[in-house]
């Protein structure tokens, strides 16, 4: 078969989708899970736990695609009796971790149609989560190996997002496992499955069950878990309002200095000035703004573009949007898939239709009929200070700026508070060095676009309303997991 992925590397080289022999691999790897009934439910390490039946829907087209069982309360606190730690020396669970990479190469068919059907994730970004996620295993077996051995703290509750239901899930529970902790993983309430097959192959690796529980469930059963005096640290990763709320119930419940890794939302930007290269700038728009639904926390929200250009390039981003096919993201021409669920579209539409009816919206194309799609919208504002919140979906706000205001464009930018991503496109050297020292923003990129951060070399992470740091897939977050230790040191 073809070469897929650099199999033993630490980063994965993934799939090359312009290669036909390599397409059609991909293709008949996938076909068998086609109408596939995936089922989830909680993990305990002696078996099954209780809790609610219901169906998974597909956001693509409404099919049911599995059945996922809550974890109930009782269960959450069975998982808490039943977790030990992974005392296992470091070089025995790096390799069982590296194991597990290898295993999730090798069902890379049935990943793909989960983040497909589960997901509405296209290929493309099927393929790009697929390779973090085993770029995210590698990486910390080989971050813990490095730093030898250390006491783990205890038990982990890790909480993860539904954009991300494979990267996201299996790096914060690669880490918390990598240095010896335990780990309670609750996948979001929209993707159980995905998270049922990746805890599925880490347990086959050697990952022991006391180690690792899996509770599917949505805020209840995240609730009870963070509600717990048991708990040694937690992980997450969504939304600033949970975070947040998170953060109540461990300072209600937990020993004081239980860590908490918080990566949450943001409202990102980008300048464009008129030394950029008008090509490459709307390249970069297009795909920060509107890939994978505009469904990432690194997405573009908010394009500053310099008076000059801005007639020129606001045409050029409507002919790119034209280009885009919304589809069912299980066939191979779709750029654009569905939004994850009714409510985030509902959500999304309203604040379209607003601009529609206030004369702002600019252009959007049309959706197609079932399933939760939303056509990629770009809609005129006067600046950041115009959105109030993080609109999770394919919509682009875009404001124009004098060349005498970007002093101020850069402090509107920074009053938001968020500080995820910010991208910069322009061809003055000074204008790189000034403007990268002035935002906040965890991740800045220049004449690129502003998501898909690579683990290992684009540590990611935002500071303010959006993460608490370390950035995850960087070597400061492996340490936040294993106790701090001080070494005496004699004369
Ligand atoms: P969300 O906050 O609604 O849910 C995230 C997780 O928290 C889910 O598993 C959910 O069930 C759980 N949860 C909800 N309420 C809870 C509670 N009270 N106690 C414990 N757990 C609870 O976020 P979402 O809609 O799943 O994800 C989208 C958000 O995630 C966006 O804001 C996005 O920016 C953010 N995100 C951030 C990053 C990052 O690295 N900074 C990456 C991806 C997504
Ligand atoms: N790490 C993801 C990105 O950079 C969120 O897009």
């Amino acid at each position: 078969g073809p070469a897929l992925f650099g199999a033993g590397r630490v980063n994965s080289t993934g799939f090359d989708l312009t290669d036909i022999p390599t397409l059609q691999a991909v293709e008949a790897a996938r076909a068998p899970f086609a109408t596939h009934h995936w089922q989830a439910a909680p993990r305990l390490a002696t078996g099954a736990g209780t809790g609610v039946i219901a169906p998974v829907l597909s956001p693509a087209t409404l099919e049911q695609v599995g059945t996922v069982t809550s974890a109930d309360a009782a269960t959450c606190s069975a998982a808490f009796d039943l977790a030990q730690n992974w005392d296992a020396p470091v070089a025995t669970r790096a390799a069982v971790l590296r194991r597990a990479a290898d295993l999730y190469e090798e069902n890379f068919g049935e990943f793909f149609a989960l983040l497909a059907r589960e997901a509405g994730k296209t290929l493309p970004d099927a393929v790009a989560e697929l390779r973090e996620a085993v770029d995210f295993l590698r990486y910390y077996a080989t971050e813990a190996e490095a730093a030898g051995t250390r006491a783990a703290r205890g038990t982990w509750v890790c909480i993860s997002p539904w954009n991300f239901p494979l990267a996201i899930f299996s790096g914060q529970v690669a880490a918390a496992l990598a240095a010896g902790n335990a780990v309670i993983a609750k996948p979001a309430p929209q993707t159980p499955l995905i998270a049922d097959k990746a805890v599925a192959l880490l347990l086959q690796a050697g990952v022991p069950a006391h180690a690792l529980q899996l509770m599917p469930g949505g805020a209840e059963t995240g609730a009870a878990l963070t509600a717990s005096p048991r708990l040694a640290g937690v992980a997450f990763t969504g939304s600033t309002a949970t975070a947040q709320a998170i953060r109540k119930a461990m300072a209600e419940n937990a020993a004081p200095g239980t860590p908490l890794i918080a990566e949450t939302g943001g409202i990102n930007a980008m300048i464009v000035d008129s030394t950029a290269l008008p090509e490459a700038a709307v390249r970069d728009i297009i795909n920060g703004a509107f890939r994978s639904a505009g469904q990432r926390c690194s997405a573009l929200r908010v394009l500053y573009v310099q008076e000059d250009i801005a007639d020129r390039v606001t045409d050029m981003i409507r002919g790119a949007m034209d280009l885009l096919s919304l589809d069912d993201p299980w066939d191979l021409d779709s750029d654009v898939g569905p939004l994850i669920d009714g409510m985030s579209r509902d959500k999304i539409a309203a604040h379209v239709d607003t601009a529609r009816a206030t004369g702002t919206l600019l252009h959007q194309g049309a959706a197609p009929a079932g399933g939760h799609f939303l056509a990629p919208a770009m809609i005129k504002v006067p600046g950041i200070t115009a959105i109030e919140r993080e609109v999770f979906g394919p919509v682009l706000h875009i404001a124009t700026f004098a060349a005498k205001d970007l002093d101020q464009v850069v402090d509107d930018i920074n009053a938001s508070g968020y500080g995820l991503t910010f991208g910069l496109h322009t061809r003055l050297q000074s204008r790189v060095a000034d403007l990268s020292h002035r935002i906040h923003a965890g991740n800045i990129y220049v004449n690129r676009n502003q998501i898909g951060a690579v683990v290992g070399s684009q540590p990611f992470g935002g500071e303010g309303l959006s993460g608490t740091g370390p950035k995850a897939g960087g070597p400061n977050y492996l340490p936040r997991f294993a106790a701090p230790e001080t070494r005496a040191t004699r004369a």
